[in-house]
């Protein structure tokens, strides 16, 4: 049954809330756990469909995962110790989930079928399979698409992979695969995607070595690893977070802060373009936080302007695009979002549904190659229905538009929201957003 959600003109948006845990960490924290021996203990792991369908995968594999509140507790299996699963793994929503996946498998002599939800089964497997390939997995399937059937060897090759696109899965995957082959398996990387899989391989003891090359970022891992359970905290999700700060500066008289955000460089683009835009944000008690730097972010009502961005900045700041582009709704004169071809490859074609939903809220908003125009200013008329195509980050930056729009924005159906941010309409609602459900109840 779709749920949809209405938001309403609203503010000001104000007081001082906390985000749940970063999306891409908790799945790594899960995936590594089940490939080290012993104990691995997470604190603020994201407790959202996205990630549970990952904690259901590797407890199918073998690991036993536990949640003993506030920690969730996974017993690993080692690398290469994952067992044939009874039933195939359904991944719901989640790519992450699904791809990383296939990198923690690819090194076992198993047979694995992977499958999720009609979102899920429409987007891109090659990519991953790519790479895996070379490496020695069998794909039983002619399909490049979910379901797939994995059919994996404890004698995997080491390969050195160029990235073609920029992709912090991609470079993941065959670095989880990397882990279970003989020698030195690296991926080059010609502009910098998130480094979680790094940092976190590095954490649980895995050889791995960062160089600068001519040709980008070259990251090598020492395969036949030995890993060791470890304590893990999440920080706060800056993807999460985003849509808070964004309510914040396009409404009237806000002032909000959101507390323990991630602030790893390789995920902060958003922010970058925010102050580009003239934001009033403030990142404040900037410390070390398990290893990533987190800080405080605080955000008042701002006067915005349009900017242009460039398309390096991209997976920096790659799920942000929705929500940049309610911002730049408000902002006078034109945002240009420019390299954007690989948002037709997430959770929806999110540079088509972007696109939609900001006509049918009355802003122009024009596609020309895989650059997005928004022609902004202080009025956004609102009161359409938009689409959000499944895609919860869809659902989130049009209920965000909606709080300054002059009338309200409905999305069809906001049940996506809890692959990421289950809490979201009570977090919002708790900072004096107004939204509803389509029944017409205050939420
Ligand atoms: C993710 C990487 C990004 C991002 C996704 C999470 C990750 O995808 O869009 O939501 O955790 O590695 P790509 O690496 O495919 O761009």
């Amino acid at each position: 049954m779709p749920q949809p959600l209405t938001s309403l003109p609203s503010g000001p948006i104000k007081g001082r809330v906390s985000v749940p845990g970063d999306k891409s960490i908790s799945h790594r924290a899960l995936l590594l756990g089940a490939l080290s021996t012993g104990t691995t203990r997470i604190t603020g792991l994201l407790e959202a469909d996205d990630v549970k369908a990952t904690a259901q995968a590797i407890a199918a594999l073998g690991a036993q995962v536990t949640c003993e509140p506030p920690q969730w507790i996974v017993k690993g299996r080692g690398v290469g110790g994952l067992l044939q699963p009874d039933a195939p793994l359904d991944l719901g929503n989640s790519g992450t989930g699904a791809r990383l996946l296939m990198g923690a498998i690819a090194g076992h002599d198993i047979t694995v079928t992977i499958t999720g939800d009609a979102s899920l089964r429409a987007r891109p497997m090659a990519r991953v399979l790519e790479p895996l390939r070379q490496m020695g997995l069998l794909v039983a399937d002619e399909r490049e698409t979910l379901p797939l059937t994995l059919i994996g060897t404890s004698d995997l090759l080491p390969i050195d992979y160029v990235l073609p696109v920029p992709s912090a899965q991609v470079k993941s995957v065959v670095l989880l695969a990397g882990l279970h082959a003989p020698g030195r398996t690296s991926v080059i990387e010609a502009l910098a995607t998130r480094d979680h899989t790094e940092r976190m391989l590095i954490h649980f003891g895995a050889e791995l070595s960062i160089e600068n090359s001519a040709r980008g970022r070259l990251i090598t891992v020492t395969g036949d690893a030995e890993m060791h359970g470890c304590d893990v905290v999440v920080p706060g999700d800056p993807s999460s977070a985003a849509f808070l700060i964004s309510a914040a500066l396009i409404t009237l008289g806000s002032d909000v802060t959101v507390e323990n955000v991630l602030i790893n460089p390789t995920r902060t683009g958003f922010y970058r373009c925010l102050e580009e835009m003239g934001a009033d944000i403030v990142f404040d008690n900037e410390r070390n936080f398990g290893g990533e730097q987190v800080a405080d972010i605080r955000a008042r009502s701002s006067t915005l302007r349009g900017i242009r961005v460039p398309a390096a900045r991209a997976p920096s700041m790659i799920d942000e695009y929705p929500c940049l582009a309610a911002v730049a709704a408000f902002a006078s004169g034109e945002t240009r979002m420019e390299g954007l071809a690989e948002l037709r490859m997430k959770e929806s074609d999110r540079l088509a549904a972007i696109a939609e939903g900001l006509q049918t809220c009355g802003v122009p908003a024009a596609i020309q190659g895989d650059a997005l125009h928004v022609t902004g200013g202080a009025q956004v008329s609102g009161g359409g229905l938009v689409q959000s195509q499944m895609d919860h980050r869809i659902a989130m930056a049009f209920l965000i538009l909606g709080l300054s729009a002059t009338k309200p924005v409905t999305v069809d159906d906001g049940a996506m929201i809890a692959t990421s941010f289950p809490a979201f309409v009570e977090t919002m609602s708790g900072l004096g957003a107004r939204l509803k459900s389509s029944a017409g109840a205050r939420l």
